[in-house]
C-alpha cells in the first residue's frame, strides 16, 4: 500500500480541513524535554512523523499517548535520557532539535549526527554554533555528537543564515540559560513564533519571535502547559496546488491565509483567485494557470517546500517559469519524475526552466521525499492516463489522510 494512483480529475469542489503543522509540531514535543510534567497538545496531525518524534521522545523516558481528537498528551516526571539514537535521528532528521532543550535542561546531550539526504548535505554547524556560544562544549565519537555544559550563559548569537533548525535549537537552549540572549538574522517562519508562544505559556520570556532579532530573558525553571499547534501552511498550499492544477473551487478550514502572503500572491499571478475566509481560506482556479517565476527565500519569502508544487503547477501552466532554488542545493530530484510524466523542464544550477504543457502523461514516478511525493499525485491530477506514485510512504511523514482529503473534493486518487 505504498503507491497512491492518480487519474486525470478536476474540476475540484468542496472543504478540506487543514491539519496542525508537522513543522511545528515536532519543535513543541522536542521543547516538552525543558520541563518535566504533563503537556496537551492539540490539533495534532497524525503523520508519520509525530510517531517517529513520539518514538524519540519515549526512548528517552517520556510517555506518549495520542488522545481523542488531534491531541496528543505528553508525559515525564523522574529525568530522561538524553540521547537521540541513530535509527530515529536517520529517519527523522528534525530530531536534531532535542540537542537545545536537553543540554540546557540536563546538561547533557547525546544526538547522533544526521547524515546528507535527499535535498543535499545538510549540516548543523550553525545549531552547534549557536549552542556553543551559550556555553556548551561538543565531543564528537562513533557518529554522535556529545554536548556538555554547566548552566548555559546567555549571549548574543548572530545567525549567519537565518536557519529554521538552528533558530529553534538555540531558542530553546536560551529560555533556561543565566541572562540575556539575543538572536540576531534568527528565521521568521510561523512556526518559530508558534514555538515561542508555547515556550512562553511554559513561562518562558521572550520578545520578537517571528521577526529577525529574538530577545530571550533566561529563567530558572519551566512547566508543563497545553497549546494548539498553528495550521499547516505547506498542507495548505499542496490543496491549493491541487485546484490550481485541476481547476475548481475550494475551502480551506483552518488555513491562516496571513502565514502564506507571498504564496497567495503567486498563485494570484497564476491566475487563482484567494481570499481568507472567517475560518480559512477560499480558492479558485481557472481552466489552466498562467506561468509566473518564482525564487524560494526564508520567510516571508517563498518557502522552498513550495517549490515541488510550484513546478508541479508550472509544468502544465501556459507560459515559461524559472523557478529558482535559494536554499537547498539538491531539491530538484523529483523533476526527473515529471518530466517522465511528460513535463517539459530543464534544471541549470539551482535555477529550473518550465515550458508548461497542455496536459501530462500519466506513468509510474517514484515519491523522493514529502513535499515532492505530494507534488508528483497533483501533478497526476492534469495527466491522461494512470500515474502510479511509488513511496507513498514519504508522503505519509508529513500528510495525514491525504488520499481522503483529495477524495472528499473529486479528485480520482487512490491508495494501491
Ligand atoms: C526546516 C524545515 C524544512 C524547510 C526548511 C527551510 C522542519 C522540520 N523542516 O528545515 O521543511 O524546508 O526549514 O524553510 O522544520 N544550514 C547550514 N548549517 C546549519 C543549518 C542550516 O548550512 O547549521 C543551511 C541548510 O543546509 C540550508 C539552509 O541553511 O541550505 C536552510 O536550512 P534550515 O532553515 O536550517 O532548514 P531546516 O531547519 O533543516
Amino acid at each position: 500500500m505504498d503507491r497512491i494512483i492518480v487519474h486525470r480529475s478536476g474540476p475540484l469542489s468542496g472543504t478540506v480541513p487543514i491539519a496542525g503543522a508537522k513543522n511545528s509540531v515536532l519543535k513543541l514535543m522536542a521543547a516538552t524535554a525543558l520541563a518535566e510534567g504533563r503537556y496537551e497538545l492539540t490539533n495534532v496531525p497524525r503523520i508519520t512523523d509525530v510517531d517517529c518524534m513520539g518514538e524519540l521522545l519515549g526512548s528517552m523516558g517520556m510517555t506518549v499517548t495520542a488522545s481523542g481528537d488531534h491531541g496528543l498528551v505528553i508525559e515525564h516526571h523522574d529525568g530522561l535520557v538524553p540521547e537521540a539514537p541513530y535509527e530515529l535521528v536517520e529517519r527523522m532528521r528534525a530530531s536534531i532539535v532535542v540537542m537545545g532543550p536537553l543540554v540546557a535542561r540536563y546538561g547533557r546531550a547525546r544526538v547522533a549526527l544526521p547524515g546528507g539526504d535527499d535535498f543535499g548535505p545538510r549540516p548543523i554547524d550553525m545549531h552547534l554554533r549557536a549552542l556553543e556560544q551559550l556555553g556548551a562544549t561538543f565531543e564528537t565519537a562513533h557518529g554522535y555528537i556529545e554536548a556538555r555544559a554547566e548552566r548555559l550563559v546567555g549571549t548574543r548569537i548572530l545567525l549567519e543564515f537565518p536557519s529554521v533548525g538552528a533558530t529553534e535549537n538555540a531558542l530553546m537552549a536560551a529560555v533556561l540559560a543565566k541572562g540575556t540572549t539575543v538572536i540576531d538574522n534568527a528565521a521568521r517562519e510561523p512556526e518559530i513564533a508558534d514555538l515561542a508562544s508555547f515556550l512562553t505559556r511554559m513561562g518562558a520570556q521572550i520578545l520578537g519571535a517571528g521577526s529577525s532579532t529574538i530577545e530571550v530573558e533566561g529563567v530558572d525553571e519551566l512547566s508543563a502547559v497545553e497549546h494548539r499547534v498553528v495550521p499547516d501552511r505547506i498542507e495548505a498550499a499542496t490543496f491549493l496546488a491541487a485546484v490550481g492544477i485541476a481547476g475548481g473551487e475550494i475551502t480551506l478550514t483552518g488555513a491562516r491565509a496571513d502565514h502564506m502572503d507571498m504564496l497567495i500572491a503567486k498563485l494570484g499571478e497564476m491566475g487563482m483567485r484567494i481570499s481568507p475566509t472567517a475560518d480559512g481560506l477560499w480558492a479558485m482556479a481557472p481552466g489552466r494557470l498562467l506561468a509566473t517565476d518564482v525564487s524560494t527565500l526564508p520567510y516571508p519569502g517563498v518557502a522552498t517546500d513550495y517549490k515541488p508544487l510550484l513546478v508541479a503547477m508550472l509544468a502544465t501552466a501556459d507560459g515559461v517559469g524559472i523557478v529558482t532554488e535559494n536554499l537547498f542545493s539538491g531539491r530538484f530530484r523529483y523533476v526527473d519524475e515529471l518530466v517522465r510524466m511528460g513535463a517539459d523542464i530543464r534544471t541549470e544550477g539551482h535555477h529550473a526552466v518550465i515550458r508548461g504543457v497542455e496536459q501530462l502523461s500519466g506513468a509510474p514516478v517514484r515519491a523522493p521525499d514529502i513535499r515532492a511525493g505530494a507534488a508528483l499525485v497533483v501533478a497526476g491530477l492534469r495527466a491522461e492516463g494512470e500515474t502510479v506514485v511509488a513511496g507513498a510512504d514519504h508522503i505519509d511523514r508529513g500528510y495525514e489522510l491525504f488520499v481522503e482529503k483529495l477524495r472528499a473534493i473529486g479528485a480520482s486518487v487512490d491508495r494501491g
